[in-house]
């Protein structure tokens, strides 16, 4: 693994802007991750970690703890709606605060794009970014590019349609700045309301017919939360023109993999049935994230 020195360095803001040597040594550091034995192995024995959530989180808030207990890390859990935030207390304030009680690195989502980058400028600790607004989410798209590395040895000519709402999506970005380092053709398909005009000089959209010919086919949750006006008429319509339903699962090439960074709307994006079945790697995702976590957070913390 590449040994990575400077504060820096050793964080990780975004996946746009690292090269794909540097990917590449995470991802094989996972492997190694993934196949040791011992569900423990400190070897971030004596540092301490937190996980600062200022947006709700499953996969990812536990996903990162569990990989940083895995390493023999001492964890702790901050989340905004606990803490002096409520009581008008910044980012930044809190980020300080708890880098002055002595944490080593401090994984961190935040709600507003582009903050994130600035706050790294004035802490000394390295920054683990967990999803930031829609701009960024790199540990999963890191989990996405590993997965689709085990099914298909290489990335390398793959083609990767990822369907859905592109405009509010950090996973979108992140893959996409990823795949292309390493020779993947992406290509989107969303409804106009949900297209981000900006990605298309590098991703063509394309139609759902079209889209579903890919090796990968990666679903995008529909982000209420983030519509502040009504993007789509109705969930059944969404899903009568953009869900990947049963029939169309059905007509999948027989290497089709099927991808969704989760959580995931059953029955609007994706059907009940397409979650669960053979291949679906929904699930892997998640088991992934673990080792791949533990690459970045010990990248992160041993220096
Ligand atoms: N995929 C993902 O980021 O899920 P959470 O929002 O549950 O962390």
């Amino acid at each position: 693994m590449t040994t990575a020195t400077s504060v820096k360095e050793r964080s990780l803001l975004g996946l746009k802007d690292i090269s794909r040597d540097e990917i590449d040594s995470i991802l094989n550091r996972a492997a190694y991750w993934e196949a040791q034995p011992d569900k423990v192995i400190p070897v971030l024995n004596q540092k301490f970690a937190v996980n600062m959530f200022f947006e709700n989180s499953t996969r990812t808030r536990f996903s990162f703890e569990m990989a940083e207990k895995r390493l023999g890390a001492e964890v702790m859990n901050f989340t905004a709606a606990a803490s002096s935030v409520e009581k008008g207390e910044s980012i930044y304030d809190t980020v300080r605060t708890l880098e002055s009680m002595g944490v080593d690195a401090g994984v961190i989502r935040l709600k507003p794009s582009g903050v994130l980058q600035e706050l790294a400028k004035q802490v000394s600790i390295p920054l683990v970014n967990a999803g930031d607004g829609n701009n960024e989410h790199p540990t999963q798209a890191l989990l996405d590019l590993y997965t689709m590395k085990k099914n298909f040895g290489e990335l390398k000519g793959l083609t990767v349609s990822i369907i859905g709402d592109i405009k509010h999506s950090r996973v979108a970005r992140s893959d996409l700045w990823s795949l292309q380092k390493f020779g993947a053709k992406v290509q989107f398909c969303a409804p106009p309301s949900m297209q981000a005009s900006e990605l298309a000089q590098y991703a063509p959209y394309v139609s759902m017919e079209q889209a579903l010919k890919a090796d990968v086919v990666m679903m995008l949750r529909v982000q209420l939360e983030r519509h502040h006006e009504g993007l789509i008429s109705s969930n059944a319509e969404y899903r009568e023109h953009y869900g990947l339903t049963e029939e169309r699962a059905s007509k999948l090439s027989g290497h089709t993999i099927i991808m969704h960074p989760a959580p995931v709307n059953r029955n609007v994006e994706i059907d009940d049935v397409v979650v669960e079945c053979s291949r679906s790697m929904i699930f892997n995702q998640m088991a992934n994230g673990v080792p791949v976590r533990m690459a970045v957070m010990e990248r992160a913390m041993k220096g």
